[in-house]
């Protein structure tokens, strides 16, 4: 069976601007574990920024890289991890989470508003995906992939108004 030890022990997923990153190196400090970023993963292996990816190559390149640095990140790392905000979208890396899931890991599904994701978001142009009225794109991800992130997570927290510090702590009192 899997080593617990050698897996990570939690796993953040959400939209963007949810504060994964931020949550996870919090958590990762509290915990005393290393923290790992898919985000910065597939930017370290492709060389350049996940814009620049998306314009060079395009969103289906991005997607299989992200793939492999998710599946990759699962079975490796050990400690806490955050997830790019559409890694769960592929089959096999929401396959990747149930397995982890099932080795007793947790799944946290940062909950947010639009309200308190747009502030963190900045709605610049370093997300790729929300160009154009960034508003509408942000709330028709989040429509669309909301039953994908709750099926997934084995625990949701709705992190309106709190700081990532309080994220962290509430996500450390179920690991
Ligand atoms: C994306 C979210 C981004 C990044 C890429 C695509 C998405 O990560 O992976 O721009 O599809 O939601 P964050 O969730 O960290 O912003």
């Amino acid at each position: 069976g899997p080593t617990p030890t050698l897996r990570p022990r939690a796993v953040l997923i959400g939209p963007p601007g949810s504060g994964k990153s931020t949550v996870a190196r919090a958590l990762s400090l509290a915990l005393g574990v290393h923290g790992r970023d898919t985000d910065n993963d597939v930017e370290q292996r492709a060389g350049k920024p996940i814009r620049e990816i998306f314009v060079d190559e395009g969103e289906p390149h991005f997607r299989e890289l992200e793939l492999d640095a998710v599946l990759t990140a699962l079975r490796e790392h050990d400690g806490v991890l955050a997830l790019g905000g559409g890694a769960v979208l592929d089959p096999r890396a929401e396959q990747g989470l149930v397995e982890y899931r099932e080795a007793g890991g947790l799944v946290v599904f940062l909950d947010v508003s639009l309200a308190h994701a747009a502030p963190r978001v900045g709605f610049n142009t370093a997300r790729p995906l929300l160009l154009g009225n960034p508003r509408a794109q942000w709330q028709a991800l989040m429509e669309a992939r909301r039953p994908i992130y709750e099926r997934v997570a084995n625990l949701r927290v709705v992190t309106d108004g709190l700081r990532p510090g309080d994220v962290a702590e509430r996500i450390r009192e179920e690991i």
